[in-house]
């Protein structure tokens, strides 16, 4: 099938290097044309496992383009992808502005009929608009259809060719046809839905994720409280198959770029047809608790925390991809500054991200040390803070942490150790909804 694809983010890219793979002839649009440069030149602009080299491999074979002249691209396609940005106004409403500019581009190129998808995660009622854009601007044929994206960054090439499942709203016998084509050779599990019940699917697939996570983070803190063991608890309830053993790690909240967003974007969706959605508010509302809860693990045992040096390990909001957007560790630096302490962070992948994002005018910021590898953050330190769980962290050596600090204090934000390695040292080891390790010795938290 001829593709084009518009938006060359994480969801463009990936669809598009994927789609290639599977034998189609893709051509990739982006209105900046130095990211075209740089894919052009073989480069992919994002940490993603895999990736570039799948996306060199199709280029090679004459497969997959890249181009910033969107108008040539969509003549000759028979399927066109919306994947631009929908990123948060200031509301919590996703912004249209992108897929409206997009919309009525493609109608201004459309040289016959083509099928419009719309992969970009869009409030309800968003396709019917960009019909509507796209019909202004041309008397062509066309179809759109909402074909919802459910990667993950850091596993986004496995999870687009070896997806779940695929759902395709649409109203259109002829797109549900050719679209349920295009996606049969990743999966059986092809389910046709109308349009409206597609965008959907979206939202409530990820803030049911995300509402997972709140509620297995409130009974790690009443785990602490108790003297129950989370890890235990979520392998017990996992295994009933109504409940599922996925997304019931406790740790310091979810973030991310899609977490946070869309859960705000739900809210703000139903609020908009004078629905509240309480349990939702509650789920964003527990999310931000959660990341306070190293501090006050800090603070319970290391007492006043101005002029306390803290390490922290890892930056991204989770393993495996250099995102740092809505990074819990934003806001725990953020309020381990306010109390005075001394940072000393680093992360393998995101760390220029980090700093780009959140302290480029404090660049100077003499509270915070940039190290240069992972030990440096430990040595001296009062406290370590595991903040996003990398192999290198998981891995490293914990009769080595407990010889560099100065301290003994180590907060495990995502509980990357098992209890009994901790317990065989003589750090105080404060992990999520598990028993405190001291000095071999557990005990709960007050
Ligand atoms: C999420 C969804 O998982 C994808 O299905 C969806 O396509 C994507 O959003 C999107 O809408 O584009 P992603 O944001 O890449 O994917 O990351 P996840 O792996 O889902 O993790 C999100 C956050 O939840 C991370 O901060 C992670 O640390 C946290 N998490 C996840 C937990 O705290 N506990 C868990 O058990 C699982």
């Amino acid at each position: 099938m001829k593709i084009a694809v518009i938006g060359t983010g994480y969801v463009g890219l990936v669809s598009g290097v994927c789609w290639a793979e599977l034998g189609n002839d893709v051509t990739c649009v982006d209105k900046l044309q130095s990211k075209i440069d740089q894919l052009n030149s073989g480069e992919v602009p994002i940490y993603e496992p895999g990736l570039e080299q799948m996306m060199n491999a199709n280029r090679a074979a004459g497969r997959l383009r890249f181009t910033s002249n969107l108008a040539e691209a969509v003549q000759t396609a028979e399927l066109i992808v919306i994947a631009v940005g929908t990123p948060s106004l200031p509301s919590g409403e996703a912004n249209l502005a992108f897929i409206r500019q997009a919309a009525e581009e493609i109608g201004q190129g459309l040289a016959g009929y083509a099928i419009v998808v719309t992969k970009s995660t869009v409030p309800v009622g968003t396709n019917e608009r960009v019909a509507a854009w796209i019909g202004a601007h041309t008397s062509q044929p066309f179809d759109v259809a909402s074909v919802p994206e459910f990667l993950r960054e850091g596993s986004a090439v496995r999870d687009t060719l070896h997806p779940d499942r695929i759902i395709i709203g649409t109203d259109s016998d002829r797109a549900a046809a050719a679209l349920e084509a295009l996606h049969r050779p990743l999966t059986s599990q092809i389910v046709r839905t109308d349009i409206r019940s597609a965008e959907m699917i979206k939202y409530a697939s990820n803030a049911f994720l995300a509402t997972k996570i709140s509620f297995i983070n409130e009974i790690a803190n009443l785990c602490e409280k108790v003297g129950a063991n989370v890890e235990e608890v979520a392998s017990g309830m996992g295994l009933d198959q109504r409940i599922g053993g996925y997304f019931l790690r406790a740790g310091i909240g979810y973030g991310g770029s899609c977490f946070p967003k869309d859960t705000q974007a739900l809210i703000q969706i139903a609020g908009d047809v004078a629905y509240d959605f309480k349990l939702l508010k509650s789920v964003v509302e527990v999310n931000q608790l959660q990341r306070r809860s190293v501090l006050d693990k800090l603070a319970a045992s290391l007492g006043d925390l101005n002029g306390k040096t803290v390490g922290l390990w890892g930056l991204a909001f989770k393993p495996g991809t250099d995102d740092v957007r809505e990074s819990p560790a934003a806001d725990i630096m953020a309020a381990l500054l306010e109390a005075g302490a001394l940072l000393k962070v680093y992360d393998p992948i995101a760390m220029a991200n980090f700093k780009r994002m959140f302290y480029s005018d404090a660049g100077a910021n003499e509270d915070i040390i940039w190290c240069e590898e992972q030990w440096e953050a430990v040595t001296g330190s009062d406290a370590l803070c595991l903040l996003t769980e990398w192999d290198t962290f998981v891995q490293a050596d914990l009769q080595r942490i407990e010889s560099l600090l100065r301290g003994s204090v180590f907060i495990d934000g995502r509980n990357a150790f098992r209890l009994e390695q901790v317990a065989a040292t003589g750090l105080r080891y404060f992990s999520v909804g598990r028993p405190v390790q001291r000095d071999s010795h557990s005990e709960t938290m007050a």
